[in-house]
């Protein structure tokens, strides 16, 4: 496991005020306006934290989120609700699944094409508020992508189609073909003047912080364990923190794969400039797999996170199979390779990381917060894994 600590930017300044307390309440009411919302369970692990040696494990299990298998939609939603809102004029200050869908402006969003490019959840979530709308939906996939997530894409009524290139050059052809048609670019990247709708995805990621953090009441949590990807949930759910528990501000600890550390590596070179990682990007986090940091959200992460790690897949294995198989009266959780790879961290540093454990200042008194993002999204994959003890 390679660690890298952040002691060099404490003193930087980020305006985090786009994730305050008072927007993620916004942003959670209108998520509580679609018919199928229902908050997601915050699991406490009491007999895996006494067993580790810490106070307490807590994790947020999105495996429930709108029967999509994953916290994703939560981005997607929000950032279309916002296009909506500009282009249709919607005046009203507080959006509701209600307006959206009115009648009123079917004949317009009819005839509108929501494109993206994921490893599966995103564009899972953008498709389904597609066919929510009535409207159409381009989905690209990376080379490799799992069968069950392309099927899951496809029975959206969206279209759906693997490249034969890794996730961020899918990304630049999705960028393409939407600039090219004028179609609507949903994507959580942000580059150039392309700024609104990645923050707006960051704002949605919110409503799963905000839930947690509603459900945790007053306890406090020592450390935050967030897997990234391009680092915008890990970037949203860090700055609603810091707005949360502001000098409480417990520890984070970013998670990537081995072989796709693109906030790792820009964390690394600390020169102000975004870092990327080349080739194929070859692991089983599919969600982690991405090579090119969102600038939002690693500004964020280089003041606020504690620590960056880089694990091996292995590790998510193990955060998998130890939710699979709770410990006495523990909930089970079905997590998948992205879902587990914070809650694997957390033992590999408790089992086998004295070091880092230390340098972390986990013990005794630690309470740790983890997210499973997703739950068997690639169900094959999946029972391969748990199921091998
Ligand atoms: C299940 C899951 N967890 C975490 C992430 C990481 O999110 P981000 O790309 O915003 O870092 C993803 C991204 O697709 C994901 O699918």
């Amino acid at each position: 496991m390679k660690v890298l600590y952040n002691n060099k930017n404490k003193e930087q300044k980020v305006d985090i005020k786009n994730f305050s307390l008072q927007k993620a309440q916004e942003v959670c009411e209108f998520h509580k306006s679609f018919p199928n919302y229902n908050q997601t369970d915050l699991v406490e692990l009491k007999n895996l934290a006494i067993k580790n040696g810490v106070k307490d494990i807590y994790v947020k299990d999105e495996s429930t989120r709108f029967g999509l298998n994953s916290f994703k939609v939560l981005g997607g939603s929000y950032a279309i609700a916002k296009e909506l809102q500009k282009i249709l004029g919607i005046e009203s200050s507080v959006l509701s699944y209600g307006e959206i869908t009115s009648k009123k402006y079917h004949d317009i969003v009819k005839k509108m094409t929501f494109v993206s490019a994921t490893d599966g959840n995103h564009g899972r979530g953008v498709a389904a508020m597609a066919q929510e709308l009535g409207a159409n939906a381009i989905i690209y996939m990376p080379k490799g992508s799992a069968k069950e997530r392309y099927d899951n894409i496809v029975k959206t009524g969206a279209k759906c189609i693997i490249t034969d290139c890794n996730y961020d050059d899918s990304v630049r052809i999705a960028t393409q073909i939407a600039q090219e048609n004028n179609w609507i670019y949903v994507q959580d990247t942000a580059f150039g003047d392309y700024q609104d709708i990645p923050l707006h995805i960051m704002q949605g990621y919110m409503t799963m912080a905000y839930e947690a953090y509603k459900s945790l009441g007053d306890t406090v949590p020592t450390h935050i364990f967030l897997q990234a990807g391009v680092g915008s949930m890990a970037g949203a759910v860090t700055a609603f923190f810091a707005n949360a528990y502001k000098d409480k501000m417990p520890k984070i600890i970013i998670v990537e794969p081995n072989n796709a550390g693109c906030i790792f590596k820009t964390a690394k070179a600390n020169d102000g400039k975004l870092h990327y990682v080349k080739g194929e990007l070859k692991t089983i986090m599919a969600g982690l797999s991405c090579g090119e940091p969102c600038s939002i959200a690693f500004k964020i992460l280089n003041v606020y996170a504690s620590a960056f790690t880089k694990v091996a897949d292995s590790v998510a294995k193990n955060g998998m199979r130890t939710l699979a198989y709770p410990i006495g009266n523990d909930k089970k959780i079905v997590s998948g390779e992205s879902g587990a790879a914070g809650i694997g961290t957390v033992l590999e540093i408790l089992k086998h990381e004295p070091e880092v454990k230390k340098k972390l200042g986990i013990n005794s008194k630690s309470v740790i917060l983890c997210f499973s993002t997703e739950g068997d999204t690639d169900k094959q994959s999946y029972n391969k894994i748990v199921n091998k003890k």
